[in-house]
């Protein structure tokens, strides 16, 4: 990832923004609002009753907030900002569990090794924040794919969207929020094909509900999108 967030909280540097029940807040890098929103976006079909599973769960906020909303179990996966090759750590993660007294379960697996046995399938898989860290992202899809049952949420960079044909723009090195860990951003329309091709019968892709300056380059802004996307087996 990026350069490390200033922010510190319980000791820990963080990349989301949580408000515990002890009235402890943390100051992540994804300020709370923006959080709030995208979980609205991202929940929108609901999840309550179903098993989730968090692909790149980094300090949880999904995954605690699918418990929240009355999920029936929730595995947190991540390994990047897990295992300390980026900037952040698993402390967030365990804080925060603790705080909320949660029974969000966790693994510590990289992206590559998501599949229905070392995982299992879940109903709802969400994938929020990684597509474009992979280097490989059909192929990743179609993992990810592999152990959703009934519906995956994607949250992810776009480019090119007012193109009608399915295009995927790549960043060489750091030239996407200088972050040398971003790779490819697809438009709408590759997004939506990548899907047919995966054997999703239904999908529906919504703008990110408030990209905001404040948690990017502003000099990139303009350049950038995002979307919330949910595709149906
Ligand atoms: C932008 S954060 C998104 C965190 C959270 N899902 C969200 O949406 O707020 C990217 C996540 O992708 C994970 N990730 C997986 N593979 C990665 C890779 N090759 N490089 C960087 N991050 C990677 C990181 O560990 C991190 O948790």
């Amino acid at each position: 990832m990026a350069k490390a967030a200033p922010q510190l909280a319980s000791g820990i540097t963080w990349f989301h923004s949580h408000h515990f029940p002890d009235g402890e807040r943390t100051q992540g890098v994804k300020p709370a609002d923006i959080l709030a929103e995208e979980a609205k976006a991202i929940f929108r079909h609901g999840v309550a009753g179903k098993s989730v599973l968090d692909i790149g769960a980094w300090d949880g906020y999904f995954s605690f907030e699918a418990e929240r909303r009355g999920a029936g179990r929730v595995l947190a996966t991540d390994h990047f900002c897990w295992s300390g090759e980026g900037w952040g750590t698993k402390a967030g993660f365990d804080h925060a569990h603790k705080q909320f007294k949660s029974k969000v379960e966790t693994l510590d697996i990289d992206v590559p090794q998501i599949s229905p046995a070392t995982v299992g399938r879940f109903d709802v898989v969400l994938f929020l924040g990684v597509l474009y860290h992979v280097k490989d992202p059909l192929r990743c899809l179609e993992q990810v794919a592999s152990v959703t049952a009934e519906m995956m949420v994607i949250e992810t960079e776009t480019a090119f969207d007012p193109f009608p044909w399915p295009l995927m723009r790549y960043y060489e090195a750091n030239s996407l929020a200088n972050d040398p860990t971003n790779f490819w951003a697809p438009n709408k329309a590759c997004l939506e094909a990548m899907f047919r091709d995966l054997g999703f019968k239904r999908t529906e892709i919504r703008r990110h509900p408030c990209v905001r300056p404040s948690w990017r380059n502003p000099d990139l802004y303009w350049k950038r999108n995002r979307v919330v996307m949910h595709a149906w087996r």
